[in-house]
C-alpha cells in the first residue's frame, strides 16, 4: 500500500476511535497511541526522511493534513466529552430546591438547669453569691471538717465511691483511699469559710454522688444546692424566716413550711423543712403520703465544731447552713412522682417544662 494510502487508512481509523472515546481519559490514550513519542503518526513523521525523494512532498503533505485533522477532532472531542463530564457532575450533586424541608429540632432548656437557676436567683436576689467546690474531694472536706465521726455510716464502702489511685494496683477501700465523688456539697461550706472571712452569705449548686440504685426517690447521682450564712448575730429565726422566704418563692406564696427537729453532724441544732403539698393543700393525698407536708431540706445552726476547723470564732460569729436535693425540689415544684423521669431524656416529658 502505499504510503499515503496508509496515512488515509491511519486518519480514519483514529478519527473513528476519537468519535468512540467514551471519557477524557479514553481521549488521551487515543491521543498518545497516535501523536505520542512512539505515536503512530509520530513514527511517520519522524521517518520522513527515508520517504524516496520523488514521494516525500505528497507524503509530507499528507501526513501534515492527517496530523491537522487528528489534532482537530481531538479538541473538538475533548470539549465536547469535558461539558458532558460537567454536566453529569451537576447532576449528581444537584439539590431539589423542590424538596420540603427537614425542620430543626429546637431544644429547651433542661429542667435541673432551670430549677438550678430559679434557685439561686432567689438567694442572689436576697444577697448571696455562689461558690463551688470540687466533685471528686477528700474525705476530710466530705466529712472530717464537718464534724461527720469515723464511724458515720455515710463514710462506709456501701455508702460512698472512694477513689482509686491510679499509680497503685491496689483498688482503693476505705482506709487506702481518702479520695472520693463528694456525697453532699456541704464540703463547699468548709472551702468557702477557709477561703472568705465572715460575713458569709453563700450558696453553691452541684453534683453530688451517692452508692444508690436509681428508683423513684433515689438516684447515684443528682444535683445539691447548699447554703451556708456567717455573720454576727445570725440567730435559728434568721434561718426560719430565709428557708419559708425561699420556699414561698419556689412553690408559691400559698405554701406553708414547717421545722421539724432532725440531726446532722455540722449543725447544732439542725432540723428539716417541710413544704406543705401542692396536690392536696395539705389535706393528705398519695404524693404526700397522706401527711399533707413534702421534704424539702436539711438545714441547722453551724456547729462550733466546724469553725474550730476554719479558725472562725464561735464567740464572734454564729451562722446556719442548709442543703436541698434539686431533683427532689424540681419533682415537687412540678409534682413529678419518680425522680428517674428527668434523666430519661423523652422529649415529650422535658417540653412541659
Ligand atoms: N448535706 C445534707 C445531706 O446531704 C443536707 C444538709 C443538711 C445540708 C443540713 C446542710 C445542713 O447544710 O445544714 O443530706
Amino acid at each position: 500500500m502505499a504510503l499515503t494510502d496508509e496515512l488515509g487508512a491511519l486518519r480514519e481509523e483514529t478519527l473513528a476511535a476519537i468519535a468512540r472515546a467514551g471519557d477524557s481519559a479514553a481521549l488521551e490514550q487515543v491521543r498518545i497511541g497516535v501523536l505520542g513519542k512512539s505515536g503512530t503518526l509520530t513514527g511517520y513523521l519522524r521517518s520522513m526522511g527515508s520517504v524516496p525523494k520523488e514521494e516525500r512532498a505528497a507524503v509530507g503533505k499528507t501526513a501534515n493534513e492527517v496530523r491537522v485533522a487528528v489534532e482537530g477532532a481531538l479538541e473538538a472531542r475533548k470539549a465536547e466529552l469535558a461539558s458532558a463530564e460537567l454536566a453529569a457532575k451537576i447532576d449528581a450533586s444537584a439539590v431539589d430546591v423542590t424538596l420540603p424541608g427537614r425542620a430543626q429540632q429546637m431544644g429547651t432548656r433542661h429542667l435541673i438547669s432551670g430549677i438550678i437557676d430559679e434557685i439561686s436567683e432567689i438567694f442572689l436576689g436576697i444577697g448571696y453569691t455562689v461558690a463551688t467546690g470540687p466533685e471528686v474531694e477528700t474525705d476530710y472536706y466530705n466529712f472530717e471538717a464537718l464534724n461527720a465521726p469515723a464511724d458515720h455510716p455515710s463514710r462506709g464502702l456501701a455508702d460512698t465511691f472512694y477513689v482509686r489511685d491510679l499509680s497503685g494496683d491496689v483498688a482503693a477501700v476505705k482506709g487506702e483511699s481518702d479520695v472520693l465523688l463528694r456525697t453532699q456539697t456541704s464540703g463547699v461550706q468548709v472551702h468557702a469559710m477557709e477561703q472568705q472571712k465572715p460575713p458569709i452569705y453563700v450558696i453553691a449548686p452541684g453534683k453530688v454522688y451517692r452508692r444508690d440504685v436509681a428508683d423513684p426517690s433515689h438516684l447515684p447521682q443528682f444535683t445539691q444546692i447548699e447554703g451556708l450564712v456567717v455573720d454576727k448575730g445570725i440567730t435559728f429565726g434568721d434561718l426560719k424566716g430565709t428557708l419559708d422566704y425561699f420556699c414561698k418563692q419556689l412553690f408559691g406564696p400559698e405554701r406553708k413550711t414547717r421545722v421539724r427537729a432532725h440531726y446532722f453532724p455540722f449543725t447544732e441544732p439542725s432540723a428539716e423543712v417541710d413544704v406543705s403539698c401542692g396536690i392536696c393543700n395539705g389535706e393528705g393525698c398519695r404524693f404526700c403520703k397522706g401527711t399533707g407536708w413534702l421534704e424539702i431540706l436539711g438545714c441547722g445552726m453551724v456547729d462550733p465544731n466546724v469553725f474550730g476547723y476554719v479558725d472562725i470564732d464561735p464567740d464572734e460569729y454564729s451562722g446556719f447552713a442548709f442543703g436541698m436535693g434539686v431533683e427532689r425540689a424540681a419533682c415537687l415544684k412540678y409534682n413529678v412522682p419518680d425522680l428517674r423521669m428527668l434523666l430519661e431524656g423523652d422529649m415529650r416529658f422535658l417540653r412541659q417544662f
